[in-house]
């Protein structure tokens, strides 16, 4: 871990961890040990924490770890682990650890919102992704000295399932037969694509929220589709894990959050594809404290969200396809045909939410996707990971009509 407070819930993350099986090496830089201290990991840990290269008992710690590693994982990774890695700079057991290593590398950034927002910052981040380091987090939410936004580290049980899934092998291959892709399967490499996912949760009071049925699971299929067939996928997501393998993950809840996280992240993508069910409406004001029974029955006040959509359609960049979902009550066509012109996005994924099995919480959808190209065509009822098949399909076959 690097020299960030977020280091206290690193101590966390080593003990779920363990749980789910691992034997954990850790390592401390010397602004990590400012914050939480290496007999703490070693009480916590399968192994004895390390936190230099020197005066051990190993002649050479780095190659040591980074050989016999399965997944290093970096939480807190500060601004300065970041560009030291990006850079290769090897001063310090942490990052020597880093480039001594071939096993797949998972980032968990944590800094305040100005220097995760740096253009350096930014550039180290992208140079990392593209070498193929998995980012999870940083999420929206409360930072030190009371500044809240992004740049919160992900939470240790998010950090454990993306481990998880980056361990349980490359994304799956398509099947054989399927249409769009080049013989290695991988018609996407190159390509950055922006995925939303589940359904906001728009808070009424700590422990209440306003909220609706969708389980993410078909902007799951639609993330863990793309990153198969190699694109550099970022997942934003309600929904928590399991997190489909090979995807940069970051766990939101509000369409704030959502907004946050997705406009931190569209001047790079290619493709984004909102599948997000975000709530149109939330209270104006979310009390304090936990509203009780006895206060009688609450005034709730709404306000309309941020139309995430709308602000993306508003700083589009030339060459960008943007997907829009749409839940409708009833035959979906003629719903989606005017949310294509309505919202002025490229493709418009529409499905009945009144039909059985199909959309929310299911594991099966029934969808039409319509483009502005001409494109109408039904899908399913199927698997959600063949409607995702079908969606990026349909991207594709955008991007390359004239
Ligand atoms: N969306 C968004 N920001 C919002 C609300 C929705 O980006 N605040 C996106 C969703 O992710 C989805 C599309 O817009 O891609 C859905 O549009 P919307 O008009 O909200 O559709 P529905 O809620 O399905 O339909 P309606 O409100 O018209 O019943």
């Amino acid at each position: 871990m690097g020299g960030g407070i977020a280091a206290y819930k690193s101590v966390e993350l080593c003990r779920r961890l363990v749980a789910a099986g691992a034997l954990v090496s850790p390592v401390l830089s010397a602004a990590a040990e400012r914050f939480v201290t290496a007999t703490t990991f070693s009480a916590v840990a399968t192994e004895a924490a390390r936190t230099t290269l020197w005066d051990g008992p190993e002649p050479s710690p780095h190659t040591t770890l980074g050989q016999r590693s399965d997944l290093v994982v970096v939480a807190p990774a500060t601004a300065r682990v970041l560009a030291a890695y990006a850079m290769g700079l090897a001063d310090d057991l942490l990052v020597t650890t880093l480039l001594a290593t071939r096993a797949p590398v998972v980032l968990c950034p944590a800094m305040h919102t100005e220097m995760w927002e740096q253009p350096a910052v930014r550039a180290n981040v992208s140079t990392l992704r593209q070498r193929g380091a998995l980012l999870v987090g940083p999420v929206d939410g409360p930072l030190a000295g009371g500044d809240t936004g992004p740049g919160r580290m992900a939470e240790p049980a998010d950090i454990v399932a993306a481990c998880v899934a980056r361990l349980s092998g490359p994304p799956e291959p398509r099947p054989p037969g399927a249409t769009g892709r080049t013989a290695q399967g991988r018609d996407l490499a190159g390509l950055a694509v922006l995925v939303t996912a589940g359904g906001t949760r728009e808070p009424l009071d700590p422990v209440r929220f306003l909220g609706n049925r969708s389980s993410g699971k078909q902007g799951h299929a639609v993330a863990a589709e793309a990153a198969a067939r190699g694109a550099t996928v970022a997942l934003v997501s309600t929904s928590g894990g399991p997190w489909p393998a090979g995807v940069e993950v970051v766990a939101v809840e509000t369409a704030a959050q959502m907004q946050a996280a997705v406009l931190a992240r569209s001047d790079e993508a290619d493709v984004v594809v909102m599948a997000a069910a975000v709530a149109d409406f939330r209270p104006v004001r979310a009390a304090g404290a936990k509203l009780r029974r006895g206060d009688g029955v609450p005034d709730v006040v709404l306000e309309a969200t941020p139309d995430i959509l709308a602000a993306l359609v508003a700083r589009r960049r030339p060459g960008q396809t943007l997907v829009g979902f749409a839940a409708e009550w009833g035959e979906p066509t003629a719903g989606a045909r005017s949310k294509l012109e309505a919202k002025g996005v490229d493709v418009v994924v529409a499905n009945d939410v009144s039909a059985p099995g199909v959309g929310f919480d299911h594991d099966t959808n029934a969808v039409v996707i319509v483009s502005g190209a001409g494109m109408e065509l039904n899908v399913g009822p199927a698997d959600k990971r063949d409607v995702a098949r079908a969606v990026i399909d349909a991207v594709t076959a955008h991007r390359s009509s004239p």
